[in-house]
């Protein structure tokens, strides 16, 4: 295999971390059981992304889809995003990593005590630069999309700003975090081939990497298999090739 060149690491990295359920059943596990065991796998790849240097790391957690499924398998999925951020935050916070939350995090299905710790992690590493770890977390592109519209219709309809400035830039000044850079690479693990309504618009020209493993079983080396694929790529951005 080749070697990694670490002067050509993805700046951002999108993680759609799949799999847990089917993780779980193989073992005769509750779907729960899965979550839990994709804990490491995160941090690992948390940690893998510190050893590289890679600046943004998203990883979808929960999507606007997920509350359809059972009452028993949301509710812990609220409480385990919550718990592991009560035990992970003040070591993320000593590595250098900042921590952000996108989504629809106003919905009134989020526990409050689940949102006050969003919050209170956004604040407590709000000072670092090392790593932007950012969880989306109820999150839907669609949703943000729709939401950025509705912004800004507002502010034409009121006069603020005028309908032939909008653009691509100014768009993307009104989704949910402005400063996060264009995907680079989107890891979906479990073998689906899908974006299930991850970072749409931020992933207009990243790159894809699907392997076939169960998001429990992946860590920092997949990641780094990863990095190395996408180094191996020709990315255009709609240019032509060659000279
Ligand atoms: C991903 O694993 C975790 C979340 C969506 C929260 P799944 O729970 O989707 O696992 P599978 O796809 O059913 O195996
Ligand atoms: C996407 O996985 C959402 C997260 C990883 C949080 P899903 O398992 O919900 O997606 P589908 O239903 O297979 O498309
Ligand atoms: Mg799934």
């Amino acid at each position: 295999m080749a070697d990694l060149d670490p002067t050509r690491i993805p700046r951002h990295v999108g993680l759609i971390l799949d799999g847990n359920g089917r993780w779980a059943n193989a073992r005769g596990l509750p779907r729960t059981a899965g979550h839990a065991a994709g804990e490491a796998a995160l941090f690992d790849t948390v940690e893998g992304s510190l050893e590289l240097g890679i600046e943004w790391l998203t990883a979808y957690t929960f999507s606007t889809e997920n509350w359809s499924r059972d009452a028993d398998e949301v509710e812990f999925l609220m409480w385990f995003n919550q718990d592991l951020l009560t035990r992970r935050r003040d070591s993320l916070a000593d590595q250098g990593v900042r921590m952000h939350f996108i989504g629809d995090l106003a919905d009134r299905r989020i526990p409050d005590h689940n949102r006050k710790e969003m919050e209170e992690a956004t604040e407590l590493t709000a000072g670092n630069e090392r790593l932007h770890l950012v969880f989306a977390f109820n999150y839907g592109s669609q949703r943000e999309i729709a939401a950025a519209a509705a912004t800004i219709a507002k502010r034409a309809a009121s006069g603020e700003l005028s309908p032939t400035e909008i653009d691509e830039k100014l768009f993307s000044s009104f989704l949910y975090l402005p400063e996060m850079p264009p995907l680079d690479l989107v890891i979906r693990s479990s073998g689906e081939h899908r974006l299930s309504n991850f970072l749409l618009w931020q992933a207009a020209y990243a790159e894809f990497w699907f392997p076939g493993i169960l998001w429990p079983d992946f860590n920092r080396d997949h990641l780094r298999q990863a990095v190395i694929e996408y180094q191996g790529r020709e990315r255009r951005f709609g240019g032509a090739d060659g000279p």
